[in-house]
């Protein structure tokens, strides 16, 4: 170490320190943002990286402009400076289906003739945004947008912070001047991660990852940049002072040589016939790849012939690229409706002016949950980018609320069930909401036969998926209890039900009639009613009566019945507050659904916890104090209206009077309402 005016000197070994440390953090750089395949665990990068600041920070003068601590060393900026693109940035012309790629063949085949077939090389085109990156002398010092085509706008120092770019070019005999062209690009889970961040703060969400990456890049602070997953794809070049290789492909391979990323997908194909498969095999792998794309680039491979071929003001004649049919389309929100599932989700689904997209025609896009339309604001008559991806159901991706109408109307949750009119519930907490006339909606009717006939619940043997099908399309069967009015011959009508079947079915659901109390809770299908909740339930609560009568959700919480929090509570109490479901259950009773009258275990009155117990209640009190008197007795107590010597407990709310008064001269143990609830939790 020596002393400079101030400054701190390194020694010959601290300076040959930090360039090991430089070129190993690039290498696992590398190996981890290109290769995607580090060598060293995370923890041991961060020592390797940490160790160079600290040597940076000491030594000043050690700190070099490829050092990867300099990645992040730009203060944000004003704006973006204009690039003059020495080589123009031109772009491809498209091929939608297979003749016309066969059509570009051709045409290859007839300016280039003895070619055939023609070599090409295949790799991906990805959706992202094009960057041309210069190094000098083996160093990154300029990185420019596509811009026009001709000039475009310098984004350096947002480009040094991608990781996969390298600083300084690795390997040997690199070009004094070297242009790389490619796209910068996010992958599909860094944009998920980016978005579900943004989701949970409030922020406003990505519609797409290419929006994402143009919008990482186009930071005028280098920091936010930092923070965005962003990668780069080397596809080409543009300005390099050596002659480069013979093929496309050997000179992206020596372009890898050197550090710079290139597709792992890139091939040398044969002719149209090789074009096509690799583009189907890509197109079939296409949801499966970590990154979008949008089609398949083809190009001559051999440079000469490149050359020999040329280009209009717009493409270059040697390349194209096969494009998938476009996923996303802009079209208009006619209307807003909510579907009901079979388990009695209510879904918001967009009624749009028909659009085609990727081929077929769209007119219905889900907007998933009602929160998922408040966080995109989508309003009936919204023009909004709808996008259908492979076969899953076409989603609202985004909308243009720069062509919003004024009179564009907010979409709200109805407040009943659009199919049967019962209360739509949605729980506290909850992303779903859901309709509760679960034994009633017809949306529902088949789910609900299903389950009430099935093994675990009312064990209906022989009442199958297709059977139910069957009941409930021909009108036979509307709800659970019209199961026990079917008729033997009703049954024997049905295609593919003989006169045995039928009357082994009948059987069945006689059988069935006889049952226990948690089967049948159980079998009412209540959204989250397991057969755990269902027996907790049973051994709590003396029969269906009691449980209907619940309406208050706090109520069976308060209980402390196993299992139940403040959601199922809420399920439970917004099933029986339906009267549909209260008549659907009255209805199967009536028709001889019954069990053992098997005292609750919990109700033998020695095993209680305040049994024997006499008590009396004053004062105000959280809740009305019929319903605490309930609990009490419940608990095995029991429950009196003057304080006298037998008394055991007092429990004692707020401005209690008299009878508190008495209570302390009497000796009465006194409670108030956290003891009480302490009381009756314990076991
Ligand atoms: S070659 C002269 N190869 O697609 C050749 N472009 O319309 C020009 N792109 O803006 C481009 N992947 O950013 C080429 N493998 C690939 C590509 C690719 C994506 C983009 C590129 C350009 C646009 C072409």
């Amino acid at each position: 170490m020596v002393e400079n005016g101030g400054a701190l000197i390194g020694s010959d070994a601290d300076r040959e320190r930090a360039a090991r440390l430089r070129t190993e953090i690039a290498r696992h750089n590398y190996r981890y943002y290109v290769l995607d395949d580090p060598e060293i665990p995370d923890a041991e990068y961060d020592r390797l990286f940490s160790e160079l600041q600290a040597l940076e920070t000491r030594y000043p003068e050690l700190r070099t402009p490829d050092s990867p601590t300099q990645r992040v060393g730009a203060a944000p900026l004003s704006a973006f400076a204009q690039v003059r693109h020495r080589l123009p940035m031109i772009s491809l012309a498209n091929a939608m289906s297979d003749d016309e790629l066969a059509e570009f063949d051709r045409r290859i085949l007839a300016a280039l003739p003895g070619t055939d077939p023609v070599i090409y090389t295949a790799e991906p085109k990805l959706d992202g945004l094009a960057m041309s990156i210069r190094y000098e002398a083996g160093l990154l010092v300029q990185a420019a947008t596509r811009g026009d085509g001709s000039t475009g706008e310098d984004v350096t120092a947002n480009v040094r912070t991608v990781k996969s770019v390298p600083l300084r070019l690795v390997g040997e005999a690199w070009p004094a001047v070297l242009e790389v062209r490619g796209e910068v690009y996010m992958t599909r889970e860094g944009f998920d991660r980016l978005n579900k961040g943004a989701a949970e703060r409030g922020e406003r969400v990505f519609a797409n990852p290419r929006n994402a990456a143009a919008g990482s890049l186009r930071q005028l602070d280098p920091r936010v940049t930092a923070m965005r997953p962003l990668r780069f794809c080397c596809y080409g070049w543009g300005e390099i002072s050596i002659d480069p290789d013979e093929s496309q492909y050997a000179m992206l391979q020596r372009l890898a040589g050197w550090g710079i990323p290139i597709s792992k997908e890139l091939r040398q194909v044969e002719g149209p016939d090789g074009c096509r498969t690799y583009f189907d095999d890509l197109g079939r792998r296409r949801a499966a790849l970590p990154y979008e794309i949008d089609g398949v680039v083809f190009k001559v491979d051999r440079i000469a012939d490149q050359t020999r071929l040329g280009a209009t003001a717009r493409h270059p004649k040697w390349a194209i690229a096969r494009k998938f049919p476009a996923q996303e389309a802009l079209t208009v929100v006619e209307s807003v409706e909510f579907q009901v599932g079979r388990t009695g989700a209510v879904t918001p689904v967009a009624r749009l002016q028909p659009v085609q997209v990727g081929g077929v025609t769209v007119a219905n896009a889900t907007l998933h949950n009602i929160d998922e339309v408040t966080r995109k604001d989508v309003r009936v008559g919204d023009t909004v980018v709808i996008r259908r991806a492979g076969d899953v159901i076409p989603e609202v991706v985004s909308v243009l609320v720069e062509r919003r109408p004024p009179d564009a109307v907010p979409v709200e949750m109805p407040a009943q069930c659009p199919v049967c009119g019962s209360d739509v519930l949605r729980p506290p907490g909850e992303v779903v909401a859901r309709c509760t006339g679960g034994l009633y909606c017809p949306a529902q009717r088949k789910q609900a036969i299903r389950h009430f006939a099935s093994r675990r619940a009312m064990d209906i043997e022989g009442l199958g998926e297709k059977l139910v099908e069957q009941l409930v399309d021909s009108g036979l069967v509307r709800e659970p209890a019209d199961l026990y009015r079917l008729t033997a011959e009703q049954l024997a009508g049905l295609e593919r039900m003989g006169e045995k079947s039928a009357a082994n079915l009948i059987e069945a659901l006689e059988r069935s009639k006889s049952t226990r109390f948690a089967r049948f809770i159980f079998a009412l299908g209540i959204p989250d009613v397991g057969e755990t909740t269902a027996q907790a339930l049973a051994s709590r609560f003396s029969g269906i009566g009691e449980l209907e009568r619940t309406r208050d959700s706090d109520f069976i919480g308060d209980r402390g019945v196993k299992g139940i929090g403040p959601v199922v509570a809420a399920e439970i109490a917004g099933f029986f507050a339906q009267a549909h479901n209260r008549e659907a259950i009255e209805r199967l009773l009536a028709a001889g659904i019954h069990w053992p009258d098997t005292p609750a275990p919990a109700k033998t009155p020695d095993a209680l916890p305040l049994a024997g117990k006499t008590m009396v209640i004053t004062g105000t009190l959280s809740r009305p104090r019929e319903e605490i008197a309930a609990r009490l007795q419940d608990a095995g107590a029991k429950v009196t209206n003057n304080v006298s010597k037998k008394t055991d407990y007092l429990i004692a709310g707020e401005a209690a009077g008299s009878k508190l008064q008495k209570a302390q001269s009497l000796g009465v143990a006194i409670l108030d309402e956290t003891m009480l609830n302490a009381l009756l939790d314990r076991p």
